[in-house]
């Protein structure tokens, strides 16, 4: 989501603090490991697989995403005196809701690996913080714990939030348990990184969310989910398709043209001369405005 400053400030006012879990990790090593999906690969491979591809999978370490994240670190953290280094946390909170867990002390030093990442003259040392930044992104977890409650519940620890009843039996013998959330099949869970929380008034956080709803589902009547469409409906894909897949990015636009020959007079220099007529539709298939920041 590209970033204004009065957009920022909403989000950091809105941004509520998120439950307090005991430990907190002070490593970028820690932090990974107490989001660990190596359980998860084991069993769902062709999801696992799906996801490393999506860029869910590299929701930090992405160099467009580096490349915004150093600018606000430049530009607006060090430049405005309302901003410490830790706002950066606002970033954080979507890219990598497992930020909830990890000491200031670690924010800050994500902060210097990213500014590293992208400015250090050192090639070596650029490629050794984005490898670093590229243990944290927005994996299984993130979604199937952290963001499996929205925003007015705070998520179990040990839980795995999912869209059906299942026997727990499963993951029990990891010691987790399996929970059915509403949440997992309505656009209001993508909604929650991909608009601002609910307490930001509606018309100061334009989003593809409210061109979503506004748009394809009031105005035009439609019902389709973010998930029927960037899941692939039945499939549930976990490529959480978007622009980067071009079968997906051709699906969104439709062009006809319509071409007629005719003549056309030049009233100042008295000549005909040959012409066509163009008539060109241009139609958007997508749920919500493309392209969209
Ligand atoms: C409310 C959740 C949320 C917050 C807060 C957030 N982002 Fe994002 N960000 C997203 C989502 C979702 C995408 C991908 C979808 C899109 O491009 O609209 C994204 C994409 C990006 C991209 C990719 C390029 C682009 O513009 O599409 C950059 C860079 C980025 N974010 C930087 C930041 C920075 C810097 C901050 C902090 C000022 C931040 N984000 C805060 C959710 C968030
Ligand atoms: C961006 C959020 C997100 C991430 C990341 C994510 N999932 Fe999901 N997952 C979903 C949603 C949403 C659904 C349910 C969609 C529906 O039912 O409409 C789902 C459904 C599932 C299902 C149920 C499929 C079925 O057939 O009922 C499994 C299993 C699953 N995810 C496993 C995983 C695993 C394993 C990972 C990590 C490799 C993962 N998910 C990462 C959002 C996510
Ligand atoms: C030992 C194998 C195993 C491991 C490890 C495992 N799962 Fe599962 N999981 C399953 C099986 C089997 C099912 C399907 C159960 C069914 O359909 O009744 C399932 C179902 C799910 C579902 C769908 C739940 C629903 O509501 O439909 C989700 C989501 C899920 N797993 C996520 C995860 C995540 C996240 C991890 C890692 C933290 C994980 N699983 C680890 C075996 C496993
Ligand atoms: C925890 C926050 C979070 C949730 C929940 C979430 N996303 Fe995202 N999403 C992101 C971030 C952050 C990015 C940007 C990653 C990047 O640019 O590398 C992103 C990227 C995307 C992209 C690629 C955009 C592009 O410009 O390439 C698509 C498509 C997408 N998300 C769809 C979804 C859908 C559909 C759901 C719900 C099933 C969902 N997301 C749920 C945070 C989230
Ligand atoms: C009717 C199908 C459909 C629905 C519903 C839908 N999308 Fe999309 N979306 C698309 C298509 C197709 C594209 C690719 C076009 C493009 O990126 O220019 C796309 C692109 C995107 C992108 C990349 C934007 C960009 O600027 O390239 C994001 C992020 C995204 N969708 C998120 C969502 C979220 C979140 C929802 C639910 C609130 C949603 N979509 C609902 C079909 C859909």
């Amino acid at each position: 989501m590209r970033f204004r400053l009065l957009f920022v400030f909403l989000l950091a006012v809105a941004l509520t603090p998120q439950s307090v879990s005991a430990k907190k990790a002070s490593t970028i090593d820690e932090l990974a490991e107490m989001y660990s999906i190596k359980h998860c690969a084991e069993c769902h491979k062709d999801k696992y697989e799906e996801w490393k591809t999506s860029s869910m999978g590299n929701s930090l370490a992405d160099p467009r995403v580096l490349k915004g994240m150093r600018t606000f670190i430049r530009l607006a953290i060090d430049r405005e005196e309302e901003l410490e280094r830790k706002a950066l946390t606002i970033c954080l909170n979507c890219h990598i809701p497992q930020i909830k867990d990890a000491t200031p002390e670690l924010v800050l030093h994500i902060g210097d690996l990213i500014l590293t990442a992208v400015e250090d003259k050192d090639e070596a040392k650029r490629e050794a913080a984005k490898k670093d930044l590229s243990k944290l992104n927005l994996n299984c977890l993130g979604c199937h714990n952290l963001k499996g409650t929205g925003f007015h519940s705070t998520p179990e620890e040990k839980v795995i939030y999912g869209p059906r009843d299942i026997e727990d039996s499963p993951h029990e013998g990891f010691g987790y348990k399996t929970v059915k959330s509403e949440l997992f099949t309505v656009s209001e869970f993508c909604a929650q990184c991909h608009h601002c929380p609910p307490s930001v008034p509606w018309n100061e956080c334009p989003t593809i969310f409210t061109s979503y709803v506004d748009e394809f589902v009031i105005k035009n009547g439609r019902n389709e989910t973010c998930q029927d469409c960037h899941m692939e409906g039945k499939k549930l894909s976990h490529k959480f398709l978007g622009p980067n897949n071009l079968d997906f990015l051709k699906s969104s636009v439709s062009l006809t043209v319509n071409a007629r020959p005719t003549r056309y007079i030049d009233i100042y220099e008295n000549e005909k001369m040959p012409a066509v007529i163009l008539q060109v539709t241009l139609k958007n298939h997508a749920g919500h405005e493309i392209p969209h920041g």
